[in-house]
């Protein structure tokens, strides 16, 4: 399928979703009462740049830089509100840590779809789990781009990521809206998942995913486009991530098969556990060789790092759940202050033999947000470090590091005051281990209403963190970041 009849595909589907106008004035959000609701307030102003008040400890020498998060800030208006937690507009937020001292400043994305909503004063955007409502403005996959997913560092600019459409550019200091970056013009709107995979080397790899195909990106350590092809998958999976070593890129096809386009969009989709769950392995050298493992069935949003060992074997870690529930209806309901009550995601080992098998073997951690050491990826002997969910109780409570090559897992646990978000590693300067460094994540402290940012030693997570700042604004848990050195 060629690029045009690709982009067709999705203004076709954005035709139907404007077509088919939808409106529920009755729509209302249950006054929320349990704590951690705070983690999904709304948020109405900027936050302006301000100092943090040291909490614990003092933030180590030699980690300079900026922690840069997104996530859904904004979720009801008069008029209307979301439908889900995932149509929410994307906030971009500045940890900043210069001199011992750390500064937070947040800004939301000037979007399309936000300039339409504050001006209609009601959210009328279709989205991941909201249907269109009259007022909609759909020309293409951009116009209802919420940029809220997650913030990569490519060259001079801030992208600020999605997964149905374009990265939205921003000013690094000031977060400020630039515009959506166009790759190449033939390519403008082409989706960019909110999860790029940078090598060891700087190169960025991603992929936009359309039904049954994807658009795989490849982009050097500046961000310039070096290559964009499509590639066709063997069935039309939700992918919302995927991995690589540091000669494959892996894609995982969950049995949440796309089986028409419908309003919203998740309503289109329909759980075939009896298809199993697929895992294509492309070369990156030639990405039409292909392998394809089967596997038990099973839903995911994360995937952690994958590596190959000297016989050819790939693992990669991954957060499953037994089936989309959470996606379906568990995310829509967390805006009304209920929680779904379903099982957490746990963390689970694939392992991908050089004979064609695939096993999967889960743990008993409730885990996400998967991330490692930049340094390693795509290479044996990485770590991961994921939060720790507390089971009947929306969003995290903790975090916990795992080395898969049979060492000590570690965990500190924040304990129920706190809505704990991912973390992410930063080096320590002339380290070269994989977790010689640290860990920066953010929390929401429901007890004091206010983010804090907290500082691990990586290698001793169970020590607790070895800094701990307060900010003076409570925001809303976001999703995913990335630690920028200064
Ligand atoms: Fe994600």
């Amino acid at each position: 399928m060629d690029r045009r009849s690709f982009l067709n595909l999705g203004a076709a589907a954005g035709a139907g979703l404007a077509a088919a106008a939808w409106f529920d004035p009755d729509r209302v959000y249950a006054q929320a009462t349990a704590p951690w609701t705070l983690g999904l307030a709304d948020v109405e102003d900027d936050v302006a740049p301000h100092k943090l008040r040291r909490l614990h400890g003092r933030l180590p020498a030699g980690l300079e830089g900026a922690l840069y998060r997104n996530g859904p800030a904004k979720f009801r208006r008069p008029g209307r509100s979301v439908g889900h937690w995932f149509d929410g507009d994307g906030m971009v937020r500045a940890w900043t840590l210069a001199g011992g001292e750390a500064t937070l400043a947040a800004r939301f994305v000037d979007t399309p779809k936000r300039r339409i909503e504050t001006s209609a004063k009601a959210c009328v955007m279709p989205g991941f789990g909201t249907k269109a409502a009259p007022g909609s403005q759909l020309e293409g996959p951009d116009d209802s781009n919420a940029a809220n997913t997650s913030v990569i560092r490519v060259g001079d600019a801030l992208w600020a990521l999605w997964e149905g459409g374009s990265p939205a550019a921003l000013d690094p200091v000031s977060l400020e809206t630039k515009g959506f970056a166009v790759l190449r013009q033939d390519l403008k709107s082409m989706p960019f998942s909110a999860h790029p995979r940078r090598e060891a080397s700087g190169r960025l790899w991603n992929f936009g995913w359309w039904r049954d195909q994807v658009v795989v990106w490849r982009l050097s350590p500046q961000g310039a486009l070096e290559d964009a092809r499509i590639v066709k998958l063997p069935r039309a999976s939700y992918i919302h991530d995927f991995t690589a070593t540091d000669r494959h890129l892996i894609f995982v096809l969950q049995p949440w098969v796309q089986e028409r386009m419908a309003m919203p969009f998740n309503s289109g989709f329909a759980w075939r556990p009896e298809q199993g769950t697929q895992v294509v392995v492309i070369d990156k050298a030639d990405l039409d060789k292909r392998r394809v493992f089967e596997l038990p069935p099973f839903f995911f949003f994360h995937l952690g790092d994958a590596w190959a060992e000297a016989d050819g074997t790939i693992r990669f870690d991954a957060c499953i759940d037994p089936d989309p529930s959470f996606a379906v209806t568990g995310a829509a309901k967390l805006l009304s202050g209920e929680a779904s009550g379903g099982p957490a995601p746990r963390l689970a080992l694939v392992t991908l033999g050089a004979d064609g098998k695939a096993r999967l073997e889960q743990t008993s951690d409730a885990a996400e947000f998967p991330r490692n050491d930049p340094r390693y990826a795509g290479l044996a002997g990485n770590m991961t470090v994921h939060t720790v969910i507390e089971p009947g109780r929306p969003l995290s409570r903790g975090i916990a590091t795992r080395d898969w090559r049979g060492g000590k897992a570690q965990a500190f646990d924040f304990g129920l005051d706190h809505l704990v978000e991912e973390f992410v590693f930063a080096p320590r300067p002339g380290g070269s281990a994989a977790f010689d460094g640290w860990l920066v994540g953010t929390t929401l402290n429901l007890k004091a209403k206010a983010s804090e940012l907290h500082v691990f030693d990586a290698r001793r997570v169970a020590d607790g963190p070895v800094c701990s700042l307060r900010a003076e604004a409570a925001l809303p848990v976001s999703f995913h970041g990335n630690f920028v050195r200064g």
